[in-house]
């Protein structure tokens, strides 16, 4: 089904939870599998300040959205800012591990820098085009079970309330960007997108394996060891990136719309999964 806005009956919901505050994370979460973990990591040691940057670019656009659009600007806000709070948690958790994360954040915090210095309205290119990235990433882990099948329960617990939320405001910084470019034309706009989107793809994919070649290097992992067993993982098998290549695709198209593809069943779905997990007892005797 094609639709070029976001559904008018969409909601989103900020779910208040929090993730293995209790717990103990261990050093390889990820089934014992140190590629796996750093590819994560290196995502997750990202999100606090990235996110941050989101919000602020945002909100820069709010004044004057109509209501639907203020609206979830606001449910946008709550639920990136929750999302925070648990990945500092979850961060806290690599640092007792033993990692260093502070090589990533900088990294993090130069790109920021470079695009904070730029108007504001290449942040808001900047923010939508790292929000679809971010829904097809989060759309690919709910699909796909093999994503997360190796776990701890607790940080996939927290990897699958993170994408269910990003899936659902996935079109709030797109709708703040084409209501902040309305006066200007389809194809001039198409163009800005479509370089930002290069441009951030090419930093992305750059920046998250320099990220995850550190913390293999942090495990004793380096050299031609490290590289093939990092784009084995990223590309090959499970391959996320591989898999996401042709949503990242249809980001180019003429007339997309985060929510030409309405993916909220495989948000029930993992809505009723994670209540399910949540409720032993009660599912049990149901
Ligand atoms: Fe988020
Ligand atoms: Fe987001």
């Amino acid at each position: 089904m094609t639709r070029d806005v976001t559904p008018a009956d969409l909601t989103i919901t900020p779910r208040d939870r929090r993730f293995g505050r209790d717990a103990h994370t261990a050093r390889w979460w990820m089934g014992g599998d140190p590629v796996a973990t750093a590819f994560y990591n290196a995502l997750s040691a990202t999100f606090p300040k990235g996110e941050g940057f989101f919000v602020e670019s945002v909100r820069k656009f709010r004044e004057g959205a109509p209501p639907k659009l203020a609206a979830e600007i606001r449910a946008f806000t709550t639920q990136e800012v929750m999302h925070s709070r648990e990945h500092v948690q979850f961060n806290r958790r690599a640092l007792e591990a033993g990692y260093d994360l502070a090589p990533l954040e900088e990294q993090v915090e130069r790109r920021l820098a470079f695009t904070r210095s730029k108007p504001p309205i290449v942040s808001l290119a900047a923010t939508m085009c790292l929000e679809h990235f971010t829904a097809i990433l989060a759309n690919q882990l709910l699909r796909n079970p093999r994503h997360l099948d190796r776990a701890d329960a607790e940080s996939a617990a927290l990897w699958r309330w993170h994408a269910i939320e990003e899936i659902e405001h996935k079109g709030v910084a797109y709708d703040t960007w084409q209501h902040a470019t309305r006066g200007i034309s389809r194809g001039k706009r198409w163009k800005i997108k479509a370089k930002v989107m290069l441009f951030v793809t090419r930093n992305f994919i750059v920046d998250r394996s320099r990220g995850t070649l550190e913390l293999l290097r942090q495990d004793g992992i380096t050299g031609p060891r490290a590289w093939s067993r990092m784009i084995w993982f990223a590309w090959v098998r499970p391959g996320m990136l591989r898999k996401v290549f042709g949503a990242w695709l249809a980001f180019f198209l003429p007339g997309f719309h985060p929510w030409n593809h309405d993916d909220r069943a495989l948000i029930a779905r993992a809505e009723s999964d994670y209540d399910a997990a949540r409720m032993p007892v009660a599912a049990a005797t149901a």
